[in-house]
């Protein structure tokens, strides 16, 4: 395992794959015989949701969509749509983390408005202690405390989605001053 300073790697390879596999293997006995559509929320979402359902063997659909948040009110909009409808489908929300739940809580009513038969949520990390509203997540991967995350889809300033694992920032000035702090520490090794 490569350290620096500024990151260190908290979730290995290894450990998400055999945590995904164990969410994908509870979806298959939930979802038999229902061809879930599976949402899947760009752009953190998908190297987890690309994980996730090829080890889901029954039938599945697979759609996506993207959010943005305006201003200081943090009101969340649709900057990407799916493409099919889900009415009267069961729906399997899938994101990478949950932070403070407020994405999930939308989506979730958005998805029931849009006549879904259910609704629920896969994410990999939960950030537990920093949910300011309640929100059920039925396929959790971790629980992860409140330090900023990186790789495996999660990003700063748009990098590092493709890690294989999951680091935790334990300085951010480095990266404030250089994005790419970390690869650079990485490259080195
Ligand atoms: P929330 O649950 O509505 O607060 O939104 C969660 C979103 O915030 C995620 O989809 C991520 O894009 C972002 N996010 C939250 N925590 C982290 C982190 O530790 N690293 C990178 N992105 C994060
Ligand atoms: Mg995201």
């Amino acid at each position: 395992m490569t350290e620096c300073s500024c990151a260190v790697e908290v979730i290995s390879e290894a450990d998400i794959s055999s945590r995904v596999a164990e969410l994908s293997e509870a979806m298959v006995g939930d979802y038999r015989g229902r061809d879930p559509i599976f949402v899947i929320v760009l752009n953190g979402a998908f190297p987890f949701a690309a994980d996730l359902v090829r080890r889901f063997d029954p039938p599945c659909e697979v759609e996506f969509l993207a959010l943005n948040r305006f201003g200081e009110s943090g009101r969340i909009g649709i900057s990407m749509d799916l493409m099919a409808p889900v009415f009267e489908r069961d729906v399997i929300v899938v994101e990478e983390i949950v932070d403070t739940g407020l994405t999930l809580k939308v989506l979730r009513a958005m998805m029931r408005d849009r006549g879904a038969a259910s609704v629920s949520a896969a994410a990999l990390l939960d950030k537990t202690r920093r949910r300011l509203t309640d929100v059920p997540i039925e396929y959790r991967g971790f629980e992860v405390g409140d330090e900023f995350l990186l790789g495996y889809g999660l990003d700063w300033e748009g990098i590092y989605r493709n890690l294989r694992s999951i680091w935790a920032v334990l300085d951010l000035q480095p990266f404030v001053e250089d994005p790419a702090v970390l690869w650079r520490a990485l490259r080195a090794h």
